[in-house]
């Protein structure tokens, strides 16, 4: 399926990151890892880097090749080390890494955003996550989180909520549009990886064991992993400004209490 395609994933040394860049490997993909610690398995090719900064970013975009096929951005915070650090890493820092690997994206190329179920308030916090996806580069966000009230317990969904906005826009973007360059989101419930305990303790027990209950079981890196990379492919050649919901059923099942059908 990606045979002779050039992959960049990020988060690579751990969870749905790891399993990705193995599976792509298995699919005929030549894979370059981004993590900012390295990673126990081998890798082809391995960048340490750190995305939470500009000059991170910048560092990483100075060491890849001329051309790439596509972006998978799936690294990503709980939200436990505070707001500043998650949408550094969630939000500004997958941006500006999609926006400075665009020119090396290969025309019809692809860039997939590991979202979450947790961003999916972005519709009844749209004015907020319209405000801050409209701020350009990468700002001072412990400056920016303090102008605009942001609490350290709405790091994490609001990091999604803007990543899901932002995937919409992006879509049609001319940077990605003119070359039709697609832009993606995949969005899982809760997966078994080292993340979910943290998660435990940033959303609560309850909120977790209510969605591994709808659904009956967590989700394993190894479920999220081909959504991911299908979404890489070109049998998503029609796919754009999509979210693909990779959760058992959880947003159904959401819907239907929520929505009343
Ligand atoms: N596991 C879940 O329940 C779940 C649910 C929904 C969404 N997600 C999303 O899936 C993505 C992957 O999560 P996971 O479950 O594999 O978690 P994980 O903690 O196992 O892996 C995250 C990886 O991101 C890397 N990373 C963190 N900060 C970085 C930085 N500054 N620069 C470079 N790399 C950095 C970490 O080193 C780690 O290897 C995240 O974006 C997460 O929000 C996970």
């Amino acid at each position: 399926m990606l045979f002779g395609k050039t992959i960049l994933i990020t988060g690579v040394a751990s969870g749905i990151g790891a399993r990705t860049a193995e599976l792509a490997a298995q699919l005929g993909a030549e894979v370059i890892g981004v993590d900012v610690r390295a990673p126990s398995q081998h890798l082809a090719s391995f960048i340490q880097g750190d995305i939470s900064s500009a000059d991170g970013v910048a560092e990483i975009a100075r060491r890849l090749p001329k051309r790439l096929d596509a972006l998978a951005n799936v690294a990503g915070l709980s939200g436990n080390t505070g707001i500043a650090q998650t949408l550094a890493v969630n939000f500004f820092g997958l941006r500006a890494l999609s926006e400075a690997v665009a020119p090396r994206l290969r025309e019809g190329g692809a860039i997939i955003n590991v979202a979450s179920i947790a961003g999916y308030g972005w519709r009844a916090n749209l004015d907020r996550a319209k405000r801050l996806t409209s701020v350009e580069g990468f700002p001072d966000v412990e400056k920016l989180a303090a102008e605009h009230g942001l609490k350290n317990e709405e790091g994490y969904p609001l990091s999604k909520e803007l990543l899901l906005l932002w995937t919409m826009r992006a879509a049609h973007q001319p940077l990605f549009k003119d070359r039709g360059i697609r832009v993606n989101a995949v969005s899982p419930g809760p997966v078994e990886t080292p993340i979910l305990q943290q998660f435990r303790t940033v959303l609560g027990d309850a909120r977790v064991d209510s969605d591994i209950t709808r659904v009956g079981r967590a989700g394993t890196a190894a479920d999220i992993a081909p959504a991911i990379l299908f979404l890489c492919s070109d049998g998503a050649r029609w796919i754009n400004g999509a979210n693909l919901a990779t959760d058992g059923g959880l947003e159904a099942s959401i819907n239907a209490e929520v929505l009343g059908f």
